[in-house]
C-alpha cells in the first residue's frame, strides 16, 4: 500500500471513530436532558439512535486499535462539545433535539458519501489483500450511512423542520460539525 494511500486510510478511520464518538455523547447529553424534563417516549427513541452509533463507534475504535492509529486529540474536546449541544437543544425543545440530528446526520451522511467514493476511487491501484480491506471498511461505512439516514428521517417525522429557529439551529449544527470533522482529519 503506498504511504499516502494508508496516510489516506487512517485519516478516514480517526475521522469516523471521532465522529461516532461525537454522536454517541450527542445522544447521551439528549437522553439525559429529555429525562430530566420527565420526557421518557422520546428518551427512548434517542435510545435506540444512541444504540446504533455504539456499534459504529465499536467497529472505529477496534480499527484505531488493529492497525495502531493514533485517535484524534480533540477527543476530550469534542466529547464536551458533543454533550453539550445534545444536553442543550433537547434542554430547549424536542424539536430542537431533532433539529440536531436531522443536522448531525445530514452532514455525515455528505461525509461517509465523499469517503466511498475516496476509497472507490483507489481501490483499483491495490493488491488483492489490500482490496479486501477497503471493501470490509466500504460495506461498514455503507451501512453506518444508511443507519444515520434512519436517524435524519426520523428526526423529521419527528417535526424537526417545525421548531421556530430550525433554519439556523441547523446551519449552525451543521457548521460545527463541519469544523469538528476537517479538525479531527488532521489533529
Ligand atoms: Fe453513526
Ligand atoms: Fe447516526
Amino acid at each position: 500500500m503506498s504511504n499516502d494511500f494508508q496516510k489516506k486510510l487512517h485519516e478516514i478511520i480517526r475521522v469516523d471513530h471521532a465522529g461516532e464518538m461525537g454522536a454517541k455523547v450527542i445522544y447521551d447529553g439528549q437522553i439525559a436532558a429529555l429525562k430530566l424534563k420527565g420526557e421518557f417516549e422520546t428518551a427512548e427513541l434517542v435510545a435506540h439512535m444512541k444504540k446504533q452509533e455504539d456499534v459504529h463507534f465499536d467497529y472505529f475504535d477496534a480499527e484505531i486499535k488493529r492497525q495502531k492509529i493514533r485517535p484524534t486529540l480533540m477527543q476530550p474536546v469534542w466529547k464536551i462539545g458533543g454533550f453539550a449541544l445534545g444536553f442543550l437543544t433537547a434542554l430547549a425543545d424536542k424539536k430542537a433535539a431533532m433539529t440536531c440530528t436531522t443536522a448531525v446526520e445530514e452532514t455525515i451522511d455528505e461525509h461517509y458519501q465523499s469517503q466511498l467514493a475516496t476509497l472507490a476511487k483507489e481501490e483499483n491501484l491495490l493488491d488483492e489483500n489490500q482490496k479486501k480491506e477497503v471493501r470490509a471498511l466500504k460495506e461498514k461505512i455503507q451501512k453506518f450511512r444508511a443507519e444515520e439516514l434512519e436517524h435524519r428521517d426520523i428526526g423529521y417525522e419527528h417535526k424537526a423542520s417545525e421548531l421556530r429557529y430550525f433554519k439556523p439551529l441547523s446551519s449552525f449544527v451543521k457548521a460545527t460539525t463541519k469544523f469538528a470533522i476537517a479538525i479531527s482529519k488532521k489533529i
